[in-house]
């Protein structure tokens, strides 16, 4: 089949949906579904990075997320630390950029250190962004957003101000949104950014996502006609 001119997406954004019902269909405990899970992070910026994306996000927390219970909450951060921790050495390594969208503050405050910590000590490198939307709903970057634009003494020009107080303010708009685990929605996901993105809707659950998955995703992508309201 003739692929479409279509270069591999420079970014690529992932709502990493199902752990908890891969866990339910092996009689796990729902946590044990979030610990196959940072495998499959592990596994996806390993081969993102091998097919040429540059910036990879992930959709890790939303903020709709805290709608769970405060045991499942507890244990997503308590993952969450102890994978920005063990990860340190392997990105300064691999040269991965760290950053974060969403509204951080509202983090616990070890979280945050963490994540500061992780920013700083991949702040130079400029290879490959490994983006985590943490704490992350759309309605709420675009408020934040606003308000941000509303306490500048001189707004310009307002689409760029805007744009420029979005947490995606540098990063590209994605050219390809992936969901894992068979839902077809976005769930407060890069609403704005989104506009003229591609969506990829797999079954497959998000602990069993790796290389091969994402690959037939990209050649997806690859066959589509991108648009952009042109001909
Ligand atoms: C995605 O898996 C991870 C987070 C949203 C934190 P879920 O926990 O939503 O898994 P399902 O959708 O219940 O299977
Ligand atoms: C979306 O998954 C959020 C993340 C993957 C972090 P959800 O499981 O929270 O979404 P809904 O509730 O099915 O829409
Ligand atoms: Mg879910």
């Amino acid at each position: 089949m003739k692929l479409n001119s279509y270069k591999t997406p420079k970014h690529v954004a992932i709502i990493m949906d199902g752990n908890g019902r891969w866990a339910l269909k092996k009689s796990l405990p729902r946590i044990r579904g979030h610990i196959h899970g940072v495998q499959a992070v592990r596994r996806t910026i390993k081969a993102a990075k091998k097919f040429g994306i540059k910036y990879l996000t992930l959709y890790a927390f939303s903020t709709e997320n805290w709608k769970r219970d405060e045991k499942e909450i507890k244990f997503l951060f308590s993952l969450l630390k102890e994978y920005l921790r063990k990860e340190r050495e392997s990105f300064i390594k691999n040269r991965i950029k760290f950053l974060t969208i969403g509204n951080i503050q509202k983090l616990p405050q070890d979280i945050q250190n963490e994540i500061k910590s992780l920013k700083k000590a991949t702040s130079g490198f400029r290879d490959f962004f490994l983006i985590l939307a943490l704490n992350y709903g759309a309605r709420d970057e675009i408020i934040r957003a606003i308000r941000k634009v509303l306490k500048k003494k001189k707004i310009g020009d307002l689409k760029k101000s805007f744009e420029n107080s979005l947490d995606t303010a540098k990063i590209p708009d994605p050219d390809l949104i992936i969901r894992t685990s068979g839902e077809k929605r976005l769930s407060n996901f890069l609403l704005y950014q989104g506009a003229y993105s591609e969506l990829y809707f797999t079954k497959t659950l998000w602990p069993d996502f790796d290389e091969e998955a994402l690959s037939k995703a990209i050649l997806v992508y690859k066959r589509r006609k991108r648009r952009f309201g042109g001909y």
